[in-house]
Formats: C-alpha cells, sequence, structure tokens
C-alpha cells in the first residue's frame, strides 16, 4: 500500500459520513436534526424498567437531554395514557423530544393498545426492545414519529435497518439490565461501516468523558441508564438509591439468573435476593406479559445497573446531573 491508498484508506475509516452509498438518507439525518435541536448534550436517559416514570422523563426532558419510560412500566393502560398525556401536555408546545420504549417481544401481549396510545400522544422517539421493530414502524412513521431499535448484535442491526429503521441503540458491554457483550471500541466501527444514519451507544457512559469517546467513535447520541438511576425523579426506593451510592464496577454482575438473558445487577441484591449469580436452574423464561408487572419480583428484588455506577456519587436531582455533565463537557472543550 502506498502513502496516498493509505491515506484514502484512512480518510474513508474515519469519515463518518463516508456513506454516500451506505444506508442513511437525508430524511434519517434530518430526523436526527429534529431530535437533538434543543438539546445541550447528546444524551437519552435510557428507558428503564421500574425506574422510569413522567417524572422522570419530564425532569430530562426539560434539562436539555431526552427523557424515555418503557410503556411498560404503567401497570395499566389507563395509567400510561395519563403519563403520555401528562408529558406530551408538557413536550409538545416546548417541542421538546421524548421517547418511549417498547417491549415488542412476543410475550408483550398488550403492545398492540400501546401504539394506538402513542398515536394518540405522539411521542417524538419510539425505541424497539427485545425484537422486530417491524410491528411498529408503519404506526410510528404515520404520524411522524422516528423509530430506533435496540440491537447487541451487528446482525439484529443488519435486520433493523434492512427493515426501514430511523436509528440504532447499540447497546455494548457493561451495560446496566439486558447488557451487550461486545466492546464500544469494536462494534460502533462495525455498525458505521454499513449505517451513516443515527447512531446512540449505550453501556457504562456515565460522564462527559465517555460522551466524547461515544461521539469520537462515530456515535451521534449516547444513553445513560446508571447515572440516572438514583435521581430524586425516578421510581425507586431509597434502599436501591443507596446501594448505588456505595458500589463500584466490582460490586456488577453479569448474569442469565434472573430472566434468562444475559442481564447486569448490583450484586449486594441479588445475594438479598437469595440468587446466586453462577446460578442457572430455576431461571425464568423471558415474560413481558402485563401480569409480570403485578409480581415483578425479579426486578422489584434485584436492583439492575452497569459498570459505569462508580460515577454515581450521590442522590440528586436530575437538573443537578446534567448540569454536572454539561460542567465535565465544558471542562473538556477548554
Ligand atoms: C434498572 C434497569 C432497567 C432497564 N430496563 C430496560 C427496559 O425496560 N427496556 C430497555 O430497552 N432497556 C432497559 N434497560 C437498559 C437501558 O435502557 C440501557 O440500555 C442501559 O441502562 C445502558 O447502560 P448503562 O446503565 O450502563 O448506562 C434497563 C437498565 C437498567 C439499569
Amino acid at each position: 500500500v502506498d502513502g496516498g491508498e493509505a491515506t484514502e484508506m484512512a480518510r474513508r475509516t474515519v469519515s463518518e459520513l463516508d456513506a454516500g452509498q451506505l444506508n442513511s438518507g437525508m430524511d434519517r439525518r434530518s430526523c436526527l436534526g429534529r431530535l437533538t435541536q434543543s438539546l445541550k448534550a447528546p444524551v437519552i436517559v435510557a428507558p428503564m424498567f421500574l425506574v422510569s416514570g413522567p417524572a422522570l422523563v419530564l425532569a430530562s426532558s426539560l434539562a436539555g437531554v431526552i427523557g424515555s419510560l418503557p410503556a411498560a412500566n404503567a401497570r395499566t393502560l389507563a395509567d400510561l395514557e395519563q403519563w403520555l398525556g401528562q408529558i406530551a401536555e408538557t413536550c409538545r408546545p416546548l417541542q421538546l423530544p421524548w421517547a418511549v420504549n417498547l417491549i415488542v417481544h412476543k410475550s408483550n401481549s398488550r403492545l398492540r393498545e400501546e401504539i394506538r396510545l402513542l398515536e394518540t400522544y405522539q411521542p417524538p422517539l419510539v425505541i424497539t426492545a427485545l425484537g422486530s421493530p417491524a410491528t411498529v414502524l408503519e404506526d410510528i412513521h404515520a404520524y411522524g414519529g422516528a423509530v430506533f431499535a435496540d440491537v447487541t448484535t451487528p446482525a439484529l442491526a443488519r435486520k433493523a435497518v434492512s427493515l426501514g429503521v430511523d436509528g440504532l441503540v447499540v447497546v455494548c458491554a457493561g451495560a446496566g439490565g439486558h447488557t451487550g457483550e461486545y466492546s464500544p471500541f469494536a462494534f460502533v466501527p462495525e455498525i458505521r461501516r454499513f449505517w451513516a444514519g443515527p447512531l446512540v451507544v449505550a453501556g457504562a457512559i456515565s460522564n462527559a468523558r465517555g460522551i466524547r469517546a461515544a461521539q469520537l467513535l462515530g456515535a451521534d447520541l449516547v444513553y445513560m441508564g446508571t447515572r440516572f438511576i438514583c435521581a430524586k425523579e425516578s421510581l425507586v426506593t431509597d434502599g436501591y438509591r443507596n446501594m448505588l451510592v456505595a458500589s463500584r464496577m466490582e460490586d456488577i454482575v453479569a448474569t442469565k439468573a434472573v430472566t434468562g438473558v444475559t442481564a447486569s445487577f448490583l450484586r449486594a441484591s441479588l445475594e438479598q435476593a437469595g440468587f446466586c449469580a453462577e446460578q442457572t436452574s430455576g431461571v425464568r423464561a423471558l415474560d413481558f406479559s402485563p401480569e409480570r408487572l403485578t409480581d415483578a419480583k425479579a426486578w422489584r428484588d434485584i436492583w439492575a445497573a452497569g459498570q459505569g455506577v462508580g460515577s454515581v456519587e450521590r442522590i440528586s436531582a436530575v437538573e443537578e446531573i446534567v448540569a454536572q455533565l454539561l460542567t465535565e463537557l465544558s471542562l473538556l472543550e477548554a
């Protein structure tokens, strides 16, 4: 390889929008523009089961990041309707972005009804997880919403792109809850080989350096879950909050023992609930049926968190967490 060719190869690898021939499309970049134009930091406060409610979403979106919640967190469809109405009423006039996470796994028997409510309240972003985004694309696109798919492998990412999603959430190693296993250093560039559209990276991103590193790798936005669990506006108990503050990276265990799919939890909460991280017998099957919400013992008593937990130093309001991130970001610029 001569010098000229080497430079050309490097240019191609580095150029994020290399992608004249890649999947992207101007409409997808403009979809990103719409979602991010009012943001103070390129952050989505990740949707978290039994953690994210309307207060967390509103505080996040008002603070200049994107708030989100899993539809599954509302016990009933009437609750979900009330939550979505409350969020839309504040965010719509201010044109603030917010997101709803839909579990598209076959065990979610109320998915159709959840989609109907999204058509009414029109969250600008819908993020699908644990299944194919195909079932929701048409309905969400019909009201002008964007659909991002949460993926843990390049194969799932290619599938989602081929179905016509507007963006990808690439869940990497170290993430809280259902985690990926790939390093972001390999995963993001791998995705950028075939996808130039909106890309969110997740996994142990808990401070401004993580945000900047993700952007340097080629991401547009990051998911931050663990960093926000102990926000005052979340739905969790103080026991969970205090355990997060006391925990460091080595206190996180990734195990299949709780849901049958690898997920990261606080070790002390697993032990409190009588689980052994290495356990494989008695493993529950993945179950997102509404009934699970009334006996969601696994997630209520066993507390999920990712490897970035060491950045959680105190219980604070969302506004303070975002202010700290913004200060850190500006110090990095200086
Ligand atoms: C307590 C908890 C619950 C979660 N529940 C969901 C969920 O319901 N749906 C989903 O798509 N992801 C869920 N996740 C994953 C997050 O959306 C996100 O991928 C993860 O928090 C990112 O990693 P981080 O925690 O290291 O920032 C959950 C994560 C945590 C910590």
